[in-house]
Order: structure tokens, then sequence, then C-alpha cells
């Protein structure tokens, strides 16, 4: 039977289906659909300091092959998610990244010592790409000297492993990826929501509250595969995919980029058992092909040049 272990920087997971942040909570209602140490790892909903009710309704619209959500970072705050959610995925068994997200870089920083002294968290990913909020990461993430100043300061305080993800809303993204490993982040994550827009014809009105909103799901597939191919040349450190994963091919694509995992997220809402279902998928696709290891496939996507 093939291996599906991998590793991220000094991570191993014993495959490489994570889930996205945003897309499924803390985790706990996945429980209702298969044991959560099935996952090679849980990325949870975006932290911040203090709770956050995040944008008006309407906040959500399907569009062809995907969803544009402009949620604005609800979530619970830091302290609840170690006191109260943290305990649960720990007795899970499961590893969990907990994605981060502050207004100004002391926010990151207090976020990443929190979960520093936290047990159950094996890594931090910075959220430094939400398009969806007028203030905070959206500034950083998209100028290469931000990216590098706090990434350098949360590594600072931060021992574990430390993920950057990264916006696809920029024309070029090599040097936010090496600004990011420069400044020594573990690994990145690529990608992000694509900044977008839906109108009703009949009222003519903007779909969403906030007008614009994050697009996610298969329309944005093609544009995370390039992202994860382009950051996976241009540095060192492992880099994990997202964006529109929807079956076990699609992870293949995603490995064969060069992503040491994949994150899983939009299309969970419509089939919240997806990951157990690429777990399994992956798992034939190897098997038959006599592929022992994902090592053997990962990166190695033949191009024609
Ligand atoms: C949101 O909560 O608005 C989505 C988070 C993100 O895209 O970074």
């Amino acid at each position: 039977m093939s291996d599906l272990r991998t590793t991220v920087g000094p991570l191993t997971f014993k495959n490489p289906i994570l889930t996205a942040s945003g897309c499924c909570g803390y985790g706990l209602e996945l429980k209702e659909f298969f044991p959560l140490d099935r996952l090679g790892a849980l990325v949870v909903k975006g932290l911040s300091l203090k709770p956050r009710d995040g944008n008006p309704p309407p906040r959500i619209c399907e569009t062809p092959a995907g969803m544009l959500n402009s949620i604005g970072l609800q979530n619970i705050g830091i302290e609840a998610f170690v006191n109260e959610v943290l305990p649960i995925l720990e007795a899970d068994g499961i590893p969990v990244v907990a994605n981060l997200f502050g207004e100004e870089e002391e926010a990151y920083v207090a976020l990443a010592r929190r979960c520093e002294a936290a047990r159950g968290i094996c890594a931090v990913e910075l959220n430094l790409s939400c398009p969806n909020v007028k203030k905070g990461g959206i500034h950083f993430g998209t100028v290469p000297e931000a990216i590098k100043a706090l990434t350098a300061k949360v590594r600072q305080v931060y021992t574990h492993s430390l993920w950057v993800k990264l916006s696809p809303n920029v024309s070029t993204v090599v040097p936010l990826a090496v600004a990011a490993q420069q400044a020594g982040a573990d690994a990145l994550t690529c990608i992000n929501t694509l900044k977008g827009m839906a109108i009703d014809p009949l009222t003519w009105k903007a779909k969403l509250h906030t007008t614009y909103g994050g697009l996610s799901g298969p329309a944005i597939k093609p544009v995370a595969l390039r992202f994860v191919h382009e950051t996976a040349r241009a540095v060192d450190i492992p880099i994990v995919g997202c964006g529109g994963a929807a079956t076990a091919l699609d992870i293949v694509e995603f490995l064969l980029a060069g992503a040491r995992a994949v994150q899983v997220g939009t299309l969970l809402f419509q089939n919240p058992a997806l990951p157990v279902e690429l777990e399994e998928g992956l798992r034939a696709y190897l098997d038959e092909r006599g592929i022992p290891s994902l090592d053997a496939i990962i990166g190695k996507v033949k191009t024609h040049a």
C-alpha cells in the first residue's frame, strides 16, 4: 500500500489532505461526518485577539464553479479558541494549524505568543491577505518588505512551524514568497481567495454587502496551481496548496505542481466528508500505479519547455 505521509518542514502529517482556513470553523461540525484524525491536519478559521462579528450579510454567494465570500473574519477570538476548542481537538489527536489575523504587526505577534504557550497547536498560518476587510492583512500581504518585517517579528516569538499564506491579488508572487522565506517562514500556503464581485442583474444590486469578496472553489484552481508551481521553484521551503481542490486527481495536480500538502475548503460546503474521499482516492491512484510514496510525484510536473 502506498505511503500517504508527507512532511511540511519539520512536521509529518499522515496524509496531505488538510482543511482550508475558514471553511469548517474550528472543525467541530466535521466530526459528524468523519473522525477528525483522518485529516492530515486541521487549519482553523482565522483567529484574532478579540472576537469579531464579521461583515453584515449578505456575505456569501455562489458563482459559476465557485463561491464569493465576504465574511470579514468572524471568529471567537484566540482566548476562547485556546481554552474551549483546542482541548477538544487535542483529544481527537488531530494536528491543529492556527490561522492568525491582525490589524497591525503587534496583534500578529501577540497571537503567535499565545499560540506558542498553548498546547496542541503544531503550526501557525499567518493570514496576510484577507481581501474582505478595510484594515488588516491585505496591507501586509502585497508588499515584500511588509511581509518580511511581520514574519520576522512573529519568528522571534514563535518557535514552532510558521506558515505564511500568500495573496493571489498581486501581479507577481515570487518577491513575496522570497521575503517570507528570508524572514524565517517554514512553509507558504498558496493561495488565499481572488478578489471578485457578483451582481444581481434583476435588481442591479451587488450580491455582497461589501460589494467585493474573495472568490474560491474550482474556478480558482488553475490560478492556485500556477502560484504553487511558481513559488515552489522560487523558494526552498515547502508549499501548501489551496484553491478549489475537489477530487483526488486535483490533489495529484497540486502535488505535481510542487505542493507537499493540499488544503480543501469550498467543496466542504457541498460534501463535508470530502477529505476522506480525497484520501481514499489518492491512495487508489498511487496504489494502481505502484507509486510508493508522495515524494515520487511532488514537484514532478512535466512542462513542455
Ligand atoms: C473572511 O473571513 O472574510 C475570509 C478570510 C480570508 O479570505 O482571508
